[in-house]
């Protein structure tokens, strides 16, 4: 079946999932909030925003999808659609505005309110500390790039814990942190901008020990379904040169191994790490052992595949870049080609090699798509195919034993992302940026049907 045809309902049934899996959705503060209401302080996506270039058109998260005033009409979706959880972050320039380290009360009243609101609606509500938009107090002394910034991280995930903890089912300390890290201090895309091969080798390491000071910190109030968020790319040699296996190789420490590896087996990839090390903070090894600490599940977000062939870095630096090819599949609206093989084998790889029976979770996946508000329709057919294909991938893995405990959309509705703005649509919940008025997709209806058949007994 071409994964981007287009397909009335899923093929699957929720009965062919074991009795316990969760379904849900996820977003992000930055991308659904508004970072302008509330007492929210700046952060770094604002200033980032804010420079010509940066950002599709010139677009911002101040308004965003307005989640913060029209959260209960979200929620209300969210039980209609049936989801068991949603996956959603705090933003930490909204709980912290300023550098004198007072709580905005009204920031934190948000979420305890969104959090009662889910659990009220039977949905259960799962944490993730870190989507991205850093404090602009804390970018201006160096961001990730400081060490004390990961001190700042864990006070605020003490300050979440104490409200929230009681009520969460899990809680992540970071999303992605490939992208808090190169994409956004070496190819300059994210927040802060920077394309420098030492500050994305620092912030390589300092983000994983905020996250290790973050568990403990979580970990000392007895918290406990702890965990961290990655993404990983299906990635292959583009050809049958051996150069492009070798950077083939590189490529994959850096976007599947480097933090999976350091979260799991207290040890750096040596395929990266002999073209990085010169860079690392001194005595870097010495934090390996906190960077280890034990997770309770691992976040798998999952979207494409890349097929790498040997480049040029395009800042000349140690670090010999690699090219990135597409091959001959369909592509969604970002350009990602559609593999849906690709998310069932990452699963056992990690699982083989890594994480071996500790839970693990598909945080995110889905698709940006051309899609069409008709009357009040969208009729998000490829999205459906998409989804599919996945599920069925995923399904293949369970069947290989993999502790998969959850699935989770990307994304609830059409929201601000990132350095491509509003253009790109991910929602199976369509966003008017105009009027701001909701519309479910063809896709919302297809998951509500499914996840309403056959409920597990
Ligand atoms: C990963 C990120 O976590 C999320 O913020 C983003 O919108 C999606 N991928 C789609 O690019």
């Amino acid at each position: 079946m071409p994964i981007l045809s287009r397909q009335p309902a899923f093929t699957v049934r929720r009965s062919d999932f074991p009795k316990d899996f969760v379904f849900g959705s996820s977003t992000s503060a930055y991308q659904i909030e508004g970072s302008s209401f509330g007492g929210c302080g700046s952060s770094h996506w604002d200033s980032f925003a804010a420079s010509k270039g940066n950002v599709a058109n010139f677009e911002n998260g101040s308004i965003a999808c307005d989640h913060y005033t029209r959260w209960e009409g979200d929620l209300d979706l969210m039980k209609d659609l049936g989801l068991d959880a949603y996956r959603f972050s705090s933003s930490w320039a909204r709980i912290l505005p300023q550098a004198n380290g007072e709580t905005n009360k009204e920031g934190l009243d948000f979420y305890d309110r969104l959090v009662d609101g889910l659990l009220e609606r039977g949905i259960a509500p799962h944490l993730t500390l870190y989507h991205w938009e850093l404090p602009s107090y804390l970018a201006d002394i160096g961001g990730w790039r400081n060490r004390d910034v990961g001190d700042y991280f864990a006070d605020y995930a003490e300050i979440m814990i104490k409200c929230l903890g009681d009520r969460l089912a899990s809680v992540a300390t970071f999303n992605e942190p490939w992208c808090v890290t190169w994409l956004s201090h070496y190819h300059g895309m994210h927040a802060p901008g920077l394309r420098d091969i030492r500050a994305a080798s620092r912030t390589a390491h300092l983000v994983p020990v905020a996250h290790g000071k973050a568990m403990a910190a979580m970990r000392a109030l007895g918290q406990e379904e702890l965990g961290v968020v990655l993404n990983f790319e299906h990635t292959s040699p583009y050809d049958d040169k051996p150069s492009s296996a070798k950077a083939a190789e590189l490529e994959e420490g850096i976007l599947n191994r480097w933090f999976l590896s350091a979260f799991t087996k207290g040890k750096y990839p040596d395929t990266v790490l002999d073209h990085i090390e010169a860079y690392l903070p001194n005595n870097w090894q010495d934090d390996m052992a906190q960077i280890a600490t034990p997770i309770d599940w691992m976040g798998v977000n999952y979207y494409t595949r890349t097929l790498v062939s040997a480049g040029e870095s395009h800042l000349g630096s140690a670090l010999p870049l690699s090219i990135t090819h597409h091959g001959g599949l369909p592509r969604t609206e970002m350009d990602w080609e559609v593999f849906p093989e690709g998310l069932g084998e990452i699963l056992c790889w990690i699982r083989d090699n890594y994480t071996h029976d500790t839970p693990l979770a598909i945080t995110e996946n889905g698709m940006a798509n051309k899609d069409m508000l008709v009357g009040d329709a969208v009729d998000d057919q490829e999205r459906i195919a998409y989804l599919d294909a996945h599920f069925n991938s995923a399904l293949k893995a369970i069947d290989k034993g993999v502790p998969l405990k959850a699935y989770f959309v990307w994304s609830l509705m059409d929201n601000f992302e990132w350095s491509f703005g509003f253009d790109k649509r991910f929602g199976i919940i369509h966003v008017d940026f105009d009027s701001l008025q909701r519309t479910p997709k063809a896709s919302y209806h297809a998951l509500q049907h499914m996840l309403s058949h056959e409920k597990p007994h």
